[in-house]
């Protein structure tokens, strides 16, 4: 008897048999969990993105890239609030040629008429080639990837923000920008010290780029977070199977000077469930210009944005401030990963080989 392909079932698999439900031809087709990514495909997106970003530089470049998927189109159903990524998305899509559409609302949407999300979403298969989405609903995109894979059309679907679970393409850039600020770095990412702050619990890209970092040796981790924002037990069990040091701790001044980079969030209150945030002391976990004065010289400062209180905008103007490169480096980074779901990656690696090697 064969198992039933159902949402019940296939929640409860562990990560990797999910990992393989999720892929083609081996490669990363749906991208739900930080977890599908491995080293390989997490520095084949960073070149692509590099050199991508180059091409795009030159109108030759641009009439190339504008060919690649000028065939395909996406949907961005983004029912959870959403400057950045959702135009990083939009642009990564219009620098492939490609064409979307959006829904943003579901009060102007058939949901307003009682139709379910799984049924809205599968509407769109019969439109787009591709749906990048973001819901408040933890396993919202997991499930339109599984619905996607039983109907006949297929298509990819890309999660840009999970609840308060997960956000791998997030994780991607994050990890894209400390690969770019510590290239010159002897080991790269290798042995990194990075301090999370903030809500840690909630915190979905804290989530999904600590897993995303255990993908390289040695690296240290420190959790900065007030009592009650403290790391949810599924991550402390995901780094310890890796092996890796981690630590938690309310007192960022313990470790300030030792670390590489610090990556700061806000308090996650939209997910407040009974007990209010509110009434949490922030303020030790706010990242301050005097802190940064303890820090290493060549240490940087993250933040997914958008900041409140607890980044000081004065940090701005600090060289080590890598938040608005974050964002940039979001874009690209997303148009590789939506050029890698394409196969049409290699394309873009080859053009820059004939046009940019010297
Ligand atoms: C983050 C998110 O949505 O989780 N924002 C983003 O995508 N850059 C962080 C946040 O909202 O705090």
């Amino acid at each position: 008897m064969t198992t039933p392909y159902t949402f019940a079932h296939l929640t409860a698999l562990p990560i990797k048999e999910k990992c393989a439900e999720l892929s083609r031809n081996g490669k990363v087709f749906h991208v739900i969990f930080a977890e599908q990514f491995d080293r390989d495909t997490l520095e084949l997106l960073c070149s692509v993105a590099t050199r991508l970003r180059k091409i795009a530089k030159s109108r030759e470049g641009m009439d190339f890239l504008r060919g690649l998927l000028s065939h395909k189109s996406a949907m961005l159903y983004f029912t959870q609030p959403s400057t950045r990524t959702f135009l990083s998305f939009v642009r990564a899509c219009q620098y492939l040629g490609m064409d979307y559409g959006e829904v943003r609302d579901p009060r102007i949407s058939s949901a307003y008429k009682g139709e379910s999300d799984i049924d809205g979403v599968r509407t769109f298969s019969n439109y787009f080639d591709i749906i990048i989405m973001r819901h408040p609903e933890a396993g919202f995109a997991e499930r339109t990837a599984y619905t996607m894979n039983t109907t006949g059309m297929a298509i990819p679907v890309i999660s840009a923000g999970a609840g308060p679970d997960e956000h791998p393409t997030q994780a991607l850039l994050d990890a894209y920008t400390l690969k770019r600020s510590f290239e010159n770095r002897k080991n790269g990412l290798a042995g990194l010290h990075v301090a999370f702050m903030g809500d840690v619990a909630r915190g979905r890209t804290v989530r999904s780029l600590a897993k995303l970092l255990t993908l390289y040796p040695d690296v240290r981790m420190t959790f900065v977070a007030p009592e009650e924002l403290r790391v949810r037990k599924d991550l402390g069990e995901w780094l310890d199977r890796k092996g890796v040091r981690w630590s938690e701790t309310d007192d960022v001044k313990s470790v300030i000077a030792d670390i590489d980079a610090i990556y700061v969030t806000r308090v996650q209150d939209e997910y407040d469930a009974g007990k209010s945030s509110k009434d949490i002391d922030y303020t030790p976990f706010h990242m301050t210009l005097e802190l940064l004065s303890r820090m290493k010289p060549e240490a940087v400062v993250m933040h997914p944005l958008p900041r409140r209180a607890e980044l000081d905008p004065a940090i701005d103007f600090d060289p080590r401030a890598r938040y608005w490169d974050q964002e940039r480096n979001g874009m690209w980074i997303r148009a590789a990963l939506v050029a890698y779901v394409f196969n049409v990656e290699s394309r873009i690696l080859d053009f820059y080989a004939q046009h940019y090697s010297y």
